[in-house]
């Protein structure tokens, strides 16, 4: 069972362009949501102009077309929001400016509003305080309105500012409140039992090597990494026979209907054993399945609701591992 994935309070779904981030974000939204948690799903503005543009994770889980910050609620145990750093920035300044009003104000004056844009940690900065923001949400009984946050990131370059925000941040943080709200915030990123990131990839060898570079990367950081994600693990067609089968044939032959096939398989497998082997955090496999949008998110939710996640083959991804 994926349990000890729906136990942190943020997992973060990060991974190359086009490996089903998106897509994984929203199925292991509704998993979560299957097995009781209450999710909030989230998604992060790329530009300043994006608000009014349709949003993907919306769409597959059937949230309301809105523009602005606000949280939709999209089906019973599941939230949708769209966070965007100028939103977070907003929050932060009115959380560490006296007066409401002079946020509003400063938020206001174009030329700090280009400054905060301008400034890439600035930009993440609002992101992760936006969603802080969310994580540190009560009902009137003291308990989490959202226990579970699942942010889509939008590219690997996201995954790496919001990791090396802690080091970028603390380095320039002043004390008091501001610095202590930041230092509470990137404590939080750095628990294990609390944040994880979550790699996707594909099941190739450049996705694999990259994904690898990526977990260095975020450990250098300190964020814990929950699993790795091999998405579009291809379907085994191949009885042993009828893998015989075809490679008699293939050499007798040449060029044969099942060659691609067979060789897809051989690589997809061969990339699922080097990062069993090298990543230092559990594995989460994934298949190829058929359909798209919403369809293929609910078949993709009920795989994951009877999925396990396979314990690290590396010590230090046995300490991190996900029992299953
Ligand atoms: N397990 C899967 N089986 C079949 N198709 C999949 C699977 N996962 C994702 N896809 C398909 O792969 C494509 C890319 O998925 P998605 O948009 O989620 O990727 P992404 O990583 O979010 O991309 P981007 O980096 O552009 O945001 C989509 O067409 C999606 O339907
Ligand atoms: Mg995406």
């Amino acid at each position: 069972m994926l349990d000890a994935l729906w136990e942190r309070r943020a997992l973060l779904v990060s991974g190359k362009g086009g490996v089903g981030k998106t897509t994984l974000a929203a199925a292991l939204a509704r998993a979560a949501v299957a097995a009781g948690k209450r999710v909030l799903l989230a998604e992060v503005e790329v530009g300043s102009d994006e608000q009014d543009s349709p949003s993907t994770l919306g769409a597959l889980v059937g949230a309301p077309r809105v523009s602005g910050p606000q949280v939709q609620d999209v089906s019973p145990g599941l939230s949708f929001v769209r966070l965007s750093a100028i939103e977070g920035q907003r929050l932060f300044l009115r959380d560490v400016l006296p007066l409401r009003v002079m946020a509003e104000a400063a938020m206001r004056t174009r030329a700090l509003r280009r400054f905060l844009e301008a400034a890439p940690a600035l930009r993440e900065m609002g992101v992760l305080y936006q969603m802080l923001h969310f994580v540190h949400r009560t009902r009137p009984d003291g308990s989490p309105l959202y226990p579970l946050c699942i942010l889509d990131l939008p590219a690997t370059g996201h995954a790496l500012a919001i990791a090396a925000l802690p080091d970028t941040l603390l380095s320039v943080m002043p004390g008091g409140p501001v610095g202590r709200s930041v230092r509470e915030g990137l404590a939080l990123l750095r628990d294990p039992r609390l944040t994880g990131a979550l790699l996707a990839t594909l099941p190739e060898p450049l996705p694999v090597s990259e994904t690898l570079e990526l977990a260095t990367a975020i450990q250098r950081h300190r964020i814990p990494i929950a699993a790795g994600v091999l998405n579009r693990m291809p379907d085994n067609p191949f009885s042993p026979d009828g893998r015989a089968a075809v490679k008699r044939l293939l050499d007798e032959h040449g060029p044969h209907l099942g060659q691609r096939a067979m060789e897809r398989l051989d690589r997809a497998r061969e990339a699922q054993a080097r990062l069993a082997g090298n990543l230092p955090a559990p594995l989460l496999t994934v298949p190829e399945l058929p359909g798209s949008g919403p369809e293929l998110v609910e078949r993709l939710a009920t795989y994951l609701t009877r999925s396990t996640v396979h314990p690290a083959a590396t010590p230090q991804g046995a300490r991190a591992g996900v029992p299953s």
